[in-house]
């Protein structure tokens, strides 16, 4: 069995849940709902990232201590992934005491290997990125690229994490793990930062008190990038639980291309100097836009994902975000997508196919499956499909994943087509028509579910098959000829109402 850890950034509590954060959520999820499927031994980690300058000014915005605003606002987070259906092992808030004893872990053995120094700091410093800028890295005005809005100048004594001794480190460690990070485009963006060269980062603040303090030095706090790339490691058990810990890391990281450098530059280096393996890979995400822009709080166009479910339901909704854009390039959200795909994919293929199947079954089958012929001309689409989405969820490409998946609905609703069992009197030759059929619906239950799961889970109990369709194991499950036959097949309600 193989172990697959997986983890989504751990987002800023200073904003509620926003398309956005779901977006690299639902795919975390379905790309660990996929190894379930494959049997491996799954852990998936989401969280919130609580310190930090930005939340202890969004908390005194509120009027509250830092520590109320976010308990109030982590738990917006898991109730909104509970209801996008989200299947995360385990949630790390960053305030949580077994993360702060793993951060000092991680910052004393850095310390202790030399890589952390103190020094002073002046410079400007974007709140919202909680990054210090260049001048060239500026846009004319000293306004942070990003966010369009002022940096702040801040001077003061920091300790410094010197990244730059670990440029050839860095380098070495890439050439010899070629596709760590996927795309591979998004992997060169990464290879030209430290190409580019590598400015040690100060770890420390001691203008805030909202942080945890540094061991040896507790009139800082630690930076809250340093803090909160540590929640990976300290999630699973670094500085409390080391049997965990030596279960389950490395993992591989979801990430969005805004937070790049701190990822795939930062963090190896930080873990180089702690001795530390290194990440199993990273999977980098393009933004998703509106009306042009990054959403995000601060540009103020966000959506609720949460308001999007009476529309299309929790499994439309998903749906959308793994089919819609290419994960790694920028995509648009926009309404009238979503509803075209919910319409196209959604309700005029898997929902119609679903609907004839039963219908034909019921009236000319007596309402009982037929076995499928061994020797159907849907195998060989079945066999592209369970190829094509085994090859798409394992580059973490979602949607060439579903595009394979929705060619077996595709074959099969021309299959139906071109055969019209419909107008068919009952008999050998309908039965094993339908039977096909109902294999390649059984078939497109089990690799659609990471994306779709309760939706085929109702497919699954539709067609008579027993149990659950999340516990299935490929590639057993979809080597054509598993249903089989005899069991009741229901109509019910439509999937997916055309909107
Ligand atoms: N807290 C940091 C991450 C620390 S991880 C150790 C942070 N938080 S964030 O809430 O601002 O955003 C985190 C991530 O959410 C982004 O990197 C990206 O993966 C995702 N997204 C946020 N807005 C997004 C879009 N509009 N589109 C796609 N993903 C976006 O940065």
């Amino acid at each position: 069995m193989d172990r697959y850890y997986a983890t989504t950034p751990i987002y800023y509590v200073n904003a509620k849940p926003h398309l956005g954060h779901a977006y690299t959520t639902i795919i975390g999820d379905a790309v660990c709902r996929w190894h379930r499927l494959l049997g491996d031994d799954v852990h998936f980690l989401t969280g919130t990232d609580e310190h930090g300058l930005k939340i202890q000014q969004a908390a005194e915005a509120a009027g509250k201590s830092p520590q109320q605003f976010t308990d109030e606002i982590a738990p917006l987070f898991q109730d909104a992934w509970q209801r996008l259906n989200i299947s995360n092992d385990d949630f790390i808030r960053t305030t949580e005491p077994r993360h702060k004893v793993g951060v000092q872990q991680l910052l004393q053995r850095c310390y202790d290997a030399g890589d952390i120094e103190l020094d002073v700091y002046a410079g400007k410093y974007c709140v919202p990125c909680e990054e210090y800028y260049t001048d060239e890295e500026l846009l004319p005005g000293d306004l942070c690229a990003i966010h369009k809005r002022p940096v702040e100048y801040f001077e003061e004594e920091n300790y410094f994490f010197r990244l730059s001794r670990f440029q050839d480190r860095l380098l070495d460690w890439y050439a010899a793990h070629p596709g760590a990070i996927v795309p591979e485009f998004r992997g060169n963006e990464a290879l030209g930062l430290i190409r580019g060269g590598l400015r040690d980062f100060s770890i420390s603040r001691t203008s805030l008190t909202w942080g945890i303090p540094l061991p040896w030095d507790s009139k800082h706090v630690a930076y809250v990038w340093f803090d909160a790339l540590a929640n990976y490691i300290t999630a699973v058990g670094y500085g409390s639980d080391d049997a965990q810990f030596q279960h389950w890391w490395p993992a591989q990281h979801l990430i969005g291309k805004d937070i790049i450098r701190h990822h795939c530059v930062y963090w190896p280096a930080m873990l180089m100097s702690a001795g530390i393996e290194l990440p199993a890979g990273w999977a980098v995400g393009g933004w998703l836009l509106s009306g042009g822009e990054k959403m995000s709080k601060t540009s103020g166009n966000v959506v609720n994902p949460l308001d999007l479910i009476p529309e299309v339901g929790v499994d439309g909704f998903r749906y959308y975000v793994l089919a819609e854009t290419t994960y790694g390039q920028d995509g648009d959200f926009t309404y009238e997508g979503l509803i075209a795909r919910y319409n196209s994919d959604l309700a005029n293929n898997l929902g119609n196919l679903l609907a004839r199947v039963a219908t034909v079954v019921g009236k000319k089958c007596a309402g009982v499956g037929p076995a499928p012929r061994a020797d159907s001309p849907l195998a060989d689409a079945a066999v592209a499909a369970f190829e094509g989405a085994a090859a798409g969820w394992a580059d973490v490409q979602p949607s060439r994943a579903l595009e394979a998946t929705w060619s077996l609905i595709r074959a099969t609703n021309a299959y139906l087509e071109a055969n019209e069992p419909w107008k068919a009197e009952p008999g050998p030759e309908v039965d094993a028509v339908m039977g096909d059929a109902l294999e390649a619906l059984r078939i497109v239950a089990v690799l659609a579910s990471p994306s779709m799961p309760d939706t085929c889970q109702t497919v699954w109990e539709r067609l008579g098959l027993p149990g659950s369709v999340g516990d299935q194991r490929l590639p057993h499950a979809a080597a054509w000829g598993g249903y089989p036959g005899g069991l009741p097949v229901v109509k019910g309600d439509s999937l997916f109402p055309r909107k």
